[in-house]
């Protein structure tokens, strides 16, 4: 299964920017495909994607990303085995050679190692959960379901990016997303009555201008239980607070519905949240620097919710074994996009997992009809996904294919 040729292309992502499609071409013909995503609240330790700069695409294009790809990295993988994942992966790193992927660009090291990785399956005609997780992979995630979209993801007042709901109390993959398109719909038309808009956010979820946080809350709670299940025992709420985008840096204040909060005064309101609502997992309540307030969050509700980290960690290996160290959470947003290969990605998951805390597979907020990410969570039996809304084809393509998954293991 030796490697013939890359190819690569300046594709389009779902908001409409430049992005990175590569092919992997083995010597019998077969080809591994993968598209690149890109997010829009990054964390500062992420690996670094490439951008031309100058006039096209206002300085977005990836053309230098392109050609990366086709010349140094072809140079460097052409002959070599596609089922030497971690010596491809290796490679990539020791021929950037920056802590951050920056010479090379992450975008073009992750196009070509998750196309890479999808060669040999298409070979073997097995699909890529089952290469990822040979015959242990055998659970279909819990999805994680933004349906309110706000911080820098919409155009809308709230300063929380991501109100999810959580459709736990099911045993099939395909009753959990039922129970989300039931809820989805029904606060469609609750948005409608209350002559709010039912525009769309970044990631498929409403985006309406709200009078507080709380009332994000409220509507989630009035549709799931109009749609006729029952809160805190069939479907639960999650947030992603993205506090880094609502955090002064300079003063080392949060400002959160017109008011300057400090770390303790911000946890008083979570406190609130998790009282009155069933909210089982916070991601990013903190920004990345406040390690003292992650800390003291999780030592008074670890034992209850999720406590998840993703710019505090950006798959970073490192970074999370600092995270376990200092009991900062208990929980990982993994982003193969944040650290730039599949076998860091997988070396990040089992760091996670074996320190007893969930690992979340999650997309960007820019996206593609890649489906990658389903197979991840599939194959690393992660036992939960975060991939958008039920709305927007790049959202739905990670949930189709973990219905068609479902369907393939025959349960
Ligand atoms: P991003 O958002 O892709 O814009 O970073 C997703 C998230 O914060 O989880
Ligand atoms: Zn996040």
């Amino acid at each position: 299964m030796r490697i013939a040729s890359l190819k690569a292309y300046e594709i389009l992502d779902s908001r409409g920017n430049p992005t990175l499609r590569v092919k992997c071409f083995l010597e019998d013909g077969t080809v591994g495909i993968a598209n690149v995503p890109s997010g829009a609240s990054k964390g500062k330790n992420e690996a670094l994607e490439i951008r031309d700069g100058g006039n096209r695409f206002f300085g977005k294009g990836v053309l230098k990303a392109v050609r990366n790809v086709e010349d140094e990295i072809s140079k460097a993988l052409v002959g070599k085995n596609a089922l030497d994942q971690w010596l491809i992966d290796k490679t990539l790193i020791n021929i950037d050679g920056t802590p951050n992927k920056s010479r090379l660009g992450a975008n073009a090291i992750l196009g070509v190692s998750l196309a890479v990785a999808h060669a040999p399956p298409t070979y073997l005609r097995i699909p890529l959960y089952r290469y990822i997780g040979g015959i242990s992979a055998r659970i279909l995630p819990v999805p994680m379901l933004n349906f309110i979209n706000g911080g820098w993801h919409a155009d809308n007042n709230l300063d929380i990016q991501e109100f999810m709901i959580v459709p736990k109390g099911f045993e099939r993959f395909r009753d959990r997303i039922r129970c989300a398109v039931e809820i989805f719909q029904t606060l469609k038309d609750i948005l409608k009555e209350k002559g709010l808009s039912v525009s769309l956010g970044d990631e498929g979820g409403f985006a309406p201008n709200l009078s507080s946080n709380k009332e994000a809350l409220d509507l989630l709670m009035m549709a799931t239980e109009r749609a006729g299940y029952k809160v805190g025992e069939e479907v639960f709420f999650a947030l992603d607070c993205a506090s880094s985008s609502f955090f002064d840096e300079e003063r080392g204040i949060y400002r959160f519905e017109g008011k300057e909060l400090n770390g303790k005064d911000l946890m008083d309101i979570y406190a609130d949240y998790i009282k009155n609502y069933p909210i089982i997992s916070i991601e990013d309540p903190f920004a990345e620097g406040d390690y003292d307030s992650w800390r003291e969050f999780t030592s008074k509700f670890g034992d209850r919710i999720t406590i998840v980290g993703d710019d505090l960690y950006t798959t970073n290996k490192k970074l999370i074994r600092e995270g376990i160290e200092g009991g900062y959470s208990n929980a990982v947003l993994i982003k193969l996009n944040q650290i730039g290969t599949l076998s860091e990605t997988l070396e990040a998951i089992e760091i996670t997992k074996s320190a007893g805390w969930k690992a979340i597979i999650s997309h960007r907020s820019g996206e593609t009809e890649d489906t990658t990410i389903a197979d991840l969570a599939v194959g690393t039996n992660a036992g939960w996904i975060k991939t958008g809304s039920v709305a927007r084809s790049e959202r739905t393509a990670k949930y189709n294919r973990l219905i068609e998954i479902e369907e393939e293991m025959g349960i």
